[in-house]
């Protein structure tokens, strides 16, 4: 989980879940890379990037992320990757209410199965799509509230709050 190397440098794994084509390699993409990537494929197994971001104190955090594969035939495969993670986030797109149920099952399932006192961010991604919204930002932040999470809406195709997500979560590190 969290490592201290020093007062100002730790190093965190954070996993990703969410049902497949939400966005989670595209949102990893944009955190690393800067990159969106249209024809991103479908995850298999899982993938591992790192990126470290200093803080406003100048701490610096350094994420060691697993962006799992969504598609249900690697969902036995979880908790491989859940396991022993400082932080998790939980991706849906906003235009899916079916993504959106899914991203509940992974918050059971973290909840039962997580680390304790795992930092948990619920994620809207696709909020460029907002004309084609089918899951509110009301619903999803009651829902988020009332589990304990902080919840965030992103765009990996404009980067919008894709660098916040991941700076929300460093200050909420314990
Ligand atoms: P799995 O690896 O199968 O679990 O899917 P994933 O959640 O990693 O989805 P991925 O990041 O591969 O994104 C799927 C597709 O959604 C991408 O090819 C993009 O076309 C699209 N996409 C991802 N993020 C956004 C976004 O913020 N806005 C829009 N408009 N499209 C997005
Ligand atoms: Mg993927």
């Amino acid at each position: 989980a969290t490592e201290t190397f020093d007062s100002r440098n730790i190093r965190i794994k954070l996993v990703l879940l969410g049902d497949s084509g939400v966005g989670k390699s595209c949102i990893v993409l944009r955190f690393v890379r800067g990159q969106f990537d249209p024809s991103s494929k479908v995850t298999v197994g899982a993938s591992f990037l790192s990126q470290t971001i200093a803080l406003q104190d100048s701490t610096t955090v350094k994420f060691e992320i697993w962006d799992t594969a969504g598609q249900e035939r690697y969902a036995s495969l979880a908790p491989l990757y859940y396991r022993g993670a400082a932080a998790a986030v939980v991706v849906y797109d906003i235009t899916s209410p079916d993504s959106f149920q899914r991203a509940q099952f992974w918050v059971k399932e973290l909840q039962k199965h997580g680390s304790p006192g795992i930092v948990m961010a619920l994620v809207g991604n696709k909020a460029d799509l907002h004309e084609s919204r089918e899951v509110t930002s009301e619903d999803a932040q009651a829902y988020a509230e009332s589990n304990g999470m902080f919840f965030i809406e992103t765009s990996a195709k404009t980067a919008d709050n894709v660098n916040q997500l991941f700076e929300e979560i460093a200050k909420r590190l314990p």
